[in-house]
């Protein structure tokens, strides 16, 4: 069975996200636009909160890459690209969203994917960062939370597609029964 205990709840998820809108907002006041690019899937809700407090102009693509665990084949740590963003970003300052960042791995991938493409300028920004994770060097910009090394689900986040749509971010206990 699933045991979830709240972790951070949807108020102070809602704060947070005021508090990162209003950073992103005043950093690229002056940029001209900005591309923001969710992670699929599990940036898709924070992703909708934060694009719908940018007074700035913006607009939104998607990318999605694999992660680990999906396939057994797979070798640990090891990211692949499964959807690219439907427009050219050379030139453009760009965003990139995620829900979480772990090890590190997946941003270090986009980071690295992203800025051969050139664009004005490349930034990411993470709704929750586990530090004790670390494994890569990465530049994130904007964090919402830091989080000890737990396995959280809700606002996005799964666990084997479960709890995805959950308003809290949970910690997640797998118990046996
Ligand atoms: P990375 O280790 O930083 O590359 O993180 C890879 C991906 O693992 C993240 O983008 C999430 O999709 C997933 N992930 C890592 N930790 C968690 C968690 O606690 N809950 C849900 N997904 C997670
Ligand atoms: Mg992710």
């Amino acid at each position: 069975m699933d045991e979830l205990t709240t972790l951070i709840d949807q108020d102070a998820i809602s704060a947070r996200v005021d508090e990162l809108a209003a950073q992103i907002n005043r950093d690229y006041a002056d940029a001209g636009g900005l591309v923001l690019i969710g992670v699929l899937k599990g940036s898709f809700i924070f992703l909708s909160d934060l694009a719908r407090r940018l007074t700035i102009p913006h607009r939104v693509e998607f990318i999605a890459v694999s992660s680990y665990g999906e396939r057994e084949s797979e070798t640990p740590g090891a990211v692949r690209l499964i959807l690219d963003v439907r427009h050219d970003i050379g030139g453009k300052h760009v965003l990139v969203v995620e829900d979480i960042v772990d090890t590190g791995r997946t941003l270090a991938y986009l980071e690295r994917l992203l800025e051969a493409r050139g664009p004005a300028s490349l930034k990411a920004c993470a709704l929750i960062r586990k530090p004790d994770r670390a494994e890569v060097d990465i530049e994130l910009d904007y964090v919402g939370f830091d989080i000890e090394d737990v396995w959280v689900v809700g606002y996005g986040l799964d666990f084997a597609e479960r709890h995805r749509t959950l308003p809290n971010i949970c910690v997640l206990r797998l118990t046996d029964s």
